[in-house]
């Protein structure tokens, strides 16, 4: 089993370029099912779910070529319209290619995707939204067939704003007829990446980005090229690990909009952030301050940075309260961090972190990505050698991790088990 064996102190100096993101590029390669044609994406990060999506295209039919950022997506014999249980179970966003097979194929058979280390991972807004479409959907066996001939446009108002449910809507809400709205919408930059995306392809959707969308569905999409937007939750992370090892760290492709809450919560925690030029520089000097955070759905602070600014609060002076809003399990990492001398506490929803003056390196595991490269930024700000186990749950949402944080200082060294 793969780990990472991190040397703690150093102060991260230097520039990283940040990768297209990964939770834009999983929905847009769903999408291109729905058009019989070859679509090119641009700046695609090397990532294991990047893969993973790969390979279901291929099994449906798809030739799909990636390399070097790049990945070509043919999809005009599209033969199977059922998603293998073993790759559904690896990767839940597959559930993205219920709209998308739905638009192109009329019908879909998925298994339910399984939960993860964050908490149970329901569907039941998707499945909503789909049937409103006159979508029927039956349950047999852990699987789901989904038929729908002739979808519908319809007025859909999610109960919560759910980025999957939103953009698995969007997806098969293009080829129905008529008009759909999604109130309550998620309004993610991803989100919106996906809605540029299916109008280069032809669709008719306004509003990705406010919380209500608009589709008017087409007969036909047909192929197009498009760059992904930035990974606007890697961008946090280095951000979050400049601010935590005191260090100078310069990020080019990054969106200052897209981590505005991040920026703003660092500022506040006596980090200097400077978001003037084309990329944004972030620069610490002396210890952190404490600060409250709740994760909420965009523009509130991301959940998929309450992990990593945990680690960051774990050795601000003060205590901190972090309340996680959106995940009803998202705190798996706080076993870890205590293993390296961190002070946490917590009540239901909420952490109460009571900084220290220095982490201690430990030995740790990895349960889901984000807890995963919360703990490397932990062990790059603690005192002596951080062993982490499990780092393949980390390789799902980074692409060349140790390669970024070795070329701006760290000492970090990928091992296998001796
Ligand atoms: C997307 O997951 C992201 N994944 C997640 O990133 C991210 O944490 C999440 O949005 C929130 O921003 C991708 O985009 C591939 P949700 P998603 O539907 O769509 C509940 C990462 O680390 N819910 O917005 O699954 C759900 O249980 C990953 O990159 C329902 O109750 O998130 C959760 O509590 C982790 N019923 C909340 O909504 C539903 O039908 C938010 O989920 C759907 C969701």
């Amino acid at each position: 089993m793969e780990k990472f064996l991190i040397a703690g102190g150093a102060e991260l100096r230097g520039t990283v370029r940040i990768a297209g993101a990964k939770n834009a590029t999983l929905p847009i390669m769903a999408a291109s099912l729905l058009c019989p044609g070859i679509c090119t994406i641009y700046d695609v990060p090397d990532l294991r779910d990047v893969r993973v999506m790969c390979e279901i295209l291929t099994l449906m039919g798809a030739k799909v070529e990636y390399k070097d950022g790049t990945c070509q997506l043919d999809t005009r014999n599209i033969s199977s319209a059922e998603v293998p249980e073993n790759l559904m179970r690896e990767m839940r966003s597959s559930v993205f290619l219920m709209g998308a097979l739905l638009g192109r194929l009329g019908r879909v058979k998925v298994s339910y995707p399984g939960g993860c280390a964050i908490g149970p991972r329901p569907i039941d807004l998707h499945l909503k939204g789909l049937a409103a479409l006159g979508t029927r959907i039956s349950e047999r066996h852990g699987y789901m067939l989904a038929e729908g001939r002739e979808l519908r446009g319809s007025d859909v108002h999610l109960d919560f704003p759910s980025v999957g449910a939103t953009e698995n809507i969007m997806m098969a809400a293009v080829r129905a007829r008529g008009v759909t709205l999604i109130r309550n919408a998620a309004k993610e930059p991803e989100v919106v990446d996906l809605q540029n995306f299916l109008n280069k392809m032809g669709a008719r959707i306004r509003g990705a980005g406010t919380d209500t969308i608009k589709i008017e569905g087409v007969p036909s999409l047909g192929p197009t090229t498009h760059s992904v937007i930035p990974d606007r939750i890697e961008a946090g992370t280095f951000m979050v690990a400049a601010a935590m090892t005191k260090g100078d760290i310069y990020l080019e492709n990054v969106i200052a909009e897209h981590v505005e809450p991040v920026t703003a919560k660092l500022r506040e925690a006596g980090a200097e952030v400077d978001t003037k030029g084309e990329g944004i520089r972030v620069t610490a000097s002396g210890r952190l301050q404490a600060v409250d955070v709740k994760t909420l759905p965009y523009p509130g602070y991301p959940t998929d940075m309450q992990p990593q600014t945990m680690a960051m609060l774990s050795g601000a002076e003060g205590t901190s309260v972090i309340i996680e809003n959106i995940f009803a399990n998202r705190f798996k990492h706080v076993d870890e961090l205590r293993r390296m001398g961190a002070q946490i506490k917590i009540e239901g929803r909420a952490a109460v972190i009571r900084g220290v003056e220095r982490l201690s390196g430990a030995f740790v595991e990895a349960s889901d990505l984000r807890a995963g490269v919360a703990l490397v930024l932990a062990g790059l700000a603690a005192e002596g050698e951080t062993v982490i186990d499990n780092i393949y749950h980390i390789d799902r949402g980074y692409d060349s991790l140790e390669k970024k944080l070795k070329g701006i200082g760290a000492k970090i060294e990928r091992i296998t088990d001796r």
